[in-house]
């Protein structure tokens, strides 16, 4: 049976959805990531050649249309509550009091309540029509909030169309969905670093991140933090049979939504408690934050018996967990130069222990935050991790004070260089291009693993290095000697061997670690890519022009700028001269063939049709070369049909055996991609 254009791509976006609900919501992946990159490719040439068929639903629209200009506003149906708090056990045993009272039970009776995790995240809420996911919103005041539904699309836990697991199951007419979308500790850590690398401000904690990252007009930018969902309530729906919030989350689920798996049925308020208390001990476990856990009654007649205060449901409660806290010493306040000059105070801390880890550091954010909460040196000071993964200094314990702190004043020369410091907006900054501190933060980051990737070349050697007077720039380190190292502290001639070798190694980078290495302000391994992309050697990147730069995609006039301002400047010549002169790689690599890659390597083909590029004989040398099997005919176990044009039954006879198809363009993909 041969399937029309419109039934092959139908059955394309089922088979990636299913692919989808194995791997964001069961966990459980049934193919490589790249056996799914080219389902998701094979949709998306088909979708190319045929853009009538494409549908809003289609997996290949989840990043789609150019930036928004502003959000428009949504109207809830029904509005975003809040909920009340609590903070003890006590509290809870009123709060099921108050509703046995309220709703005239028996006070010996049992209430039953669902106990969830309270995930510290953005709530927001999300509108199918007939199982298609139509818009989304933030919270906003309650009543109404902002249409990110262009964000919402990117995330890909939210279903674009809902599947029920069980034919049985109707998909409602309408559906609204609420959650909690959040970002786990670790892309949060990996956007900080990111934005760190680019010099630009981190983000305190992973709600502000997660927050920030569903504002921006940009959903392409959104599409690359991955934030996450938790769904936890059905807000408005019709033609659902719904007794109990369990089969809310039951349904939720059912439609391939990740509904939190921590979340428990408890028969009464006992058993609340003991969950609610037995979370506040494990929640360093997760890899996400929560600030406590929400208490929810279960029967949802006795929830509309209860109703609702202007501000929030009678039938649920949080129960809020106190933020993570100790009392230490702050025994010095510690200037921190950054590669571009930022100047940032750094607590340093008698050693304590707080939510399983000792701490020895706390971030003081800037200067202002130290005149504000009036912080010494010497001063005993509350820490805390609420949202925050790094430790923060809340409160200084001024009663403790013996007269010996010391009051900090905003340096007004560079702790390192001495040279004088200027205000940039809230940070300051040294502008000596030769600060050593500076230097120093820039070499390392040249040598490291993001970048020019030299091997044993980390923080202490450069130290050294640096005040010995042996490196100035990074491009001194293509001029070290086996001497200039072996006679330093901790190396060896074993040791100084490698570290010279590693560097040697180090010449024959691609071109966009280099750009990376640079340390351009604002320029990141991200950007660093991009500007490779669009240019094939170092002379054309410094030469390119304000103008120029702008109408590369991603890169706006900020970066532009730092650009042009980095290659004008002297020294950075001098160095670039310098780096040259040394033989470091500063071109375009041709990337070199390496055999047995994963993505071909193991794997049978068979070709059919004329290609256009290569000759019979030569697809088949490429596909050995790297590592893969040429068969004659298709049969189940063949992974991959290339297909040429006028081609055979093969054609057919894999679409029926659902083998991959590529065509010419995708075959050469894969090939190329394979040599990287
Ligand atoms: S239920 C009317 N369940 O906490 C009750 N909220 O102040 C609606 N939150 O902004 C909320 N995890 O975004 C509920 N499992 C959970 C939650 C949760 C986090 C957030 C929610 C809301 C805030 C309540």
């Amino acid at each position: 049976m041969t399937l029309t254009i419109k039934e092959k791509i139908e059955q394309l976006r089922d088979i990636i959805r299913y692919h989808d609900r194995r791997y964001y919501l069961e966990n459980n992946p049934e193919i490589t990531d790249f056996a799914y990159d080219q389902l998701v490719q094979e949709l998306q040439n088909l979708e190319k050649t045929h853009p009538y068929l494409i549908t809003a639903d289609s997996p290949t629209q989840r990043v789609g249309g150019e930036p928004l200009i502003q959000f428009s506003t949504i109207n809830h149906k029904i509005p975003m509550l809040s909920i009340d708090n609590t903070y003890s056990d006590k509290e809870l045993r009123e709060f099921d009091q108050r509703i046995k009272r309220m709703a005239g039970i028996d006070m010996h009776r049992d209430i039953e309540y669902v106990v969830e995790l309270k995930i510290d995240g953005v709530a927001i809420t999300l509108w199918y029509e007939k199982g298609l996911f139509v818009h989304g919103a933030t919270r906003g005041d309650g009543f109404k909030g902002d249409d990110v539904t262009a964000n919402l699309r990117t995330v890909r836990q939210i279903p674009l169309k809902l599947e029920p697991p069980d034919r049985r199951q109707k998909i409602p007419s309408v559906l609204e969905v609420r959650g909690e979308i959040y970002l786990t500790n670790n892309e949060f850590q990996r956007l900080n670093e990111d934005r760190e690398e680019a010099g630009e401000p981190q983000f305190a904690n992973p709600r502000n991140a997660a927050a920030g990252t569903l504002k921006l007009l940009d959903p392409r930018i959104t599409a690359k933090r991955r934030l996450s969902i938790f769904p936890y309530a059905i807000g408005y729906f019709e033609e659902l049979e719904l007794a109990t919030h369990k089969d809310c989350l039951k349904l939720l689920q059912g439609f391939g939504l990740p509904v939190n798996p921590h979340t428990r049925l408890c028969k009464n308020i006992d058993e609340v408690i003991q969950h609610c208390n037995t979370w506040d001990k494990r929640r360093s476990e997760l890899d996400y934050m929560i600030d406590g856990m929400v208490v929810k009654v279960n029967s949802l007649a006795l929830r509309d018996q209860l109703g609702a205060t202007s501000k929030a449901p009678r039938w649920a409660i949080s129960y809020k967990y106190q933020p993570e806290q100790a009392t230490t010493k702050l025994e010095e306040i510690e200037m921190q130069v950054g590669k571009t000059g930022t100047i940032t105070p750094v607590a340093n801390l008698t050693p304590v222990l707080l939510a399983g880890t000792t701490v020895s550091r706390a971030t003081l954010h800037n200067f202002d935050e130290i005149r504000r909460k009036d912080i010494r040196a010497g001063d005993y000071v509350v820490v805390q991790k609420a949202g925050e993964i790094i430790p923060q200094v809340v409160s200084v314990l001024k009663e403790k004070r013996d007269g010996t702190e010391s009051v900090f004043c905003e340096p007004e020369i560079c702790p390192e260089c001495k040279s004088t410091v200027r205000k940039d907006g809230v940070y300051l900054r040294c502008h000596n291009p030769l600060c050593l501190s500076q230097a120093k933060r820039r070499i390392q980051y040249f040598a490291s693993r993001q970048a020019m990737d030299i091997e044993g070349f980390g923080p202490a050697l450069v130290e050294q290095l640096v005040d010995k007077g042996f490196l100035k720039d990074y491009a001194d380190i293509y001029y070290l000697t086996f001497d200039d190292l072996v006679n330093l502290e901790r190396m060896g001639e074993k040791s100084s061997s490698n570290v010279m070798h590693a560097i040697e190694e180090s010449k024959n980078r691609d071109f966009d670690r280099l750009i990376c290495a640079l340390g351009i302000s604002n320029v990141g391994f991200h950007t660093a890519e991009v500007l490779a992309n669009h240019f094939d050697s170092l002379d054309t990147l410094a030469t390119a022009t304000q103008e120029e730069l702008e109408e590369i995609y991603e890169i706006g006039p900020v970066v532009a700028k730092s650009i042009v301002d980095f290659f004008r400047n002297e020294h950075t010549r001098d160095i670039i001269e310098k780096l040259k002169a040394a033989r470091v790689n500063t071109r375009k690599l041709a990337r070199q063939t390496s055999t047995n890659n994963p993505k071909v390597a193991g794997r049978s083909f068979v070709i059919t049709g004329t290609l256009q590029k290569y000759s019979r004989n030569e697809a088949e040398a490429l596909i050995r070369k790297s590592g893969g099997r040429i068969i004659s005919s298709v049969s189940k176990k063949t992974d991959y049909l290339v297909v040429g044009d006028d081609p055979g039954s093969k054609l057919d006879k894999a679409r029926e055996l659902n083998v991959h198809i590529l065509d010419e363009e995708a075959f050469e993909n894969m090939i190329q991609n394979s040599k990287e």
